[in-house]
């Protein structure tokens, strides 16, 4: 070996061997970090979503089974999402405060089942309208803020009551935190989190989570007027800031991958535990990718996550979980 350089420092020294590089590893994945998000649907058997290879709708019964194959994985928590049959789509939205809609009737399941599965249930009412926005609309079509976060409120409490430990609001309405968490308070759900959507991009990675809620063919426009614009950084830290004076537990960043430089400075502002959601165009695109021959998915959905964890994640949503808690339980 020639060895001509003499120098002091050498980067590779560290990286010779299998042993020294786990050793010098500067971040850890496990199954404690991920968060598995789950598709219900009204009917009895197993829908795959086209646009999402490998990703299904799950009736009741199944999802129960999900959550139990999570938990021994060591999957700490899943996050439920309805596929609303059409005919309870209305423009009020109104099916997310039944009792017996698929959210409930799948939490009281799981947590009835599963109780140490943690289950993170998703306030927005556009698995609910038949608009496919977010929240109440006026006569133009514009997103009604203040009475949508009285409607995300009563659909907050439901879910709660229905055994839901994490309120996850995706809606991106002003001061919705505040008037959620004032009602968990008053209704004795002390223990309730919220984790808040806190940064959530008006973003052109969430076309096949429309599919698999069946929001895609209804949706009027776009979200612009609500979700953030990816333009935009500063205005994400002012987000993270008001959800977390108004009661947050923690916050989301959403999408993934093309938004670590945010989930990176929510990080540093505020040392709080910051989430990433890697969507469901970001799986689309990996699946793609390992479709074409262009990639290895063991090694790309290792590698992406582990990235989330280097920004300074303290978890992910993605629906490679339960594929990712294999590959790590080894
Ligand atoms: C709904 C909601 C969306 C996602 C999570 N909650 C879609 C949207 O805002 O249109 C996207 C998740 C994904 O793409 O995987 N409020």
């Amino acid at each position: 070996m020639t060895n001509g350089l003499h120098l002091a420092t050498r980067m590779r020294r560290t990286r010779a061997s299998g042993w020294s590089r786990a050793l010098h590893g500067e971040t850890v994945l496990t199954p404690a970090d991920l968060i598995w998000p789950l598709f219900i649907t009204a009917g009895d058997a197993q829908e795959p979503i086209a646009t999402l290879p490998g990703v299904s709708r799950w009736s009741i019964s199944q999802i129960v089974d999900r959550a139990k194959e999570a938990r021994d994985l060591g999957i700490p928590c899943i996050a439920l999402f309805p596929n609303t049959p059409r005919d309870l789509r209305t423009d009020d939205g109104r099916e997310a405060l039944s009792p017996d809609n698929l959210m409930c009737r799948a939490t009281r399941a799981i947590k009835d089942a599963v109780p140490d599965i943690g289950v993170l249930t998703d306030v927005a009412l556009d698995p609910y309208t038949a608009h496919g926005h977010d929240g109440l609309i006026d006569d133009k079509g514009y997103v009604l803020n203040d009475a949508t976060v009285e409607v995300l409120v009563d659909q907050s409490l439901n879910q709660a009551r229905a055994g839901a430990d994490i309120i996850a609001p995706s809606d991106m309405m002003d001061g919705r935190i505040g008037a959620i968490r004032a009602a968990l308070e008053e209704e004795a759900f002390p223990n309730v989190q919220i984790m808040s959507y806190a940064a959530k991009y008006a973003s052109a990675f969430y076309g096949p989570f429309r599919d698999a809620v069946g929001a895609a063919g209804l949706l009027q426009g776009d979200k612009k007027t609500y979700q953030m614009d990816p333009a935009n950084a500063e205005e994400a830290l002012r987000e993270v800031a008001l959800d977390l004076e108004e009661g947050a537990d923690s916050v989301m960043v959403k999408p993934g991958l093309p938004y670590l430089d945010i989930i990176c400075r929510v990080k540093q502002a505020f040392e709080v535990p910051v989430f990433a959601y890697q969507v469901s165009g970001e799986y689309a695109m990996i699946e793609a990718a390992v479709a074409a021959g262009a990639g290895d998915r063991d090694k790309l959905v290792l590698e992406t996550l582990l990235a989330f964890k280097r920004a300074g994640c303290s978890g992910v949503l993605t629906y490679h979980a339960l594929h990712a808690a294999r590959l790590l339980n080894g």
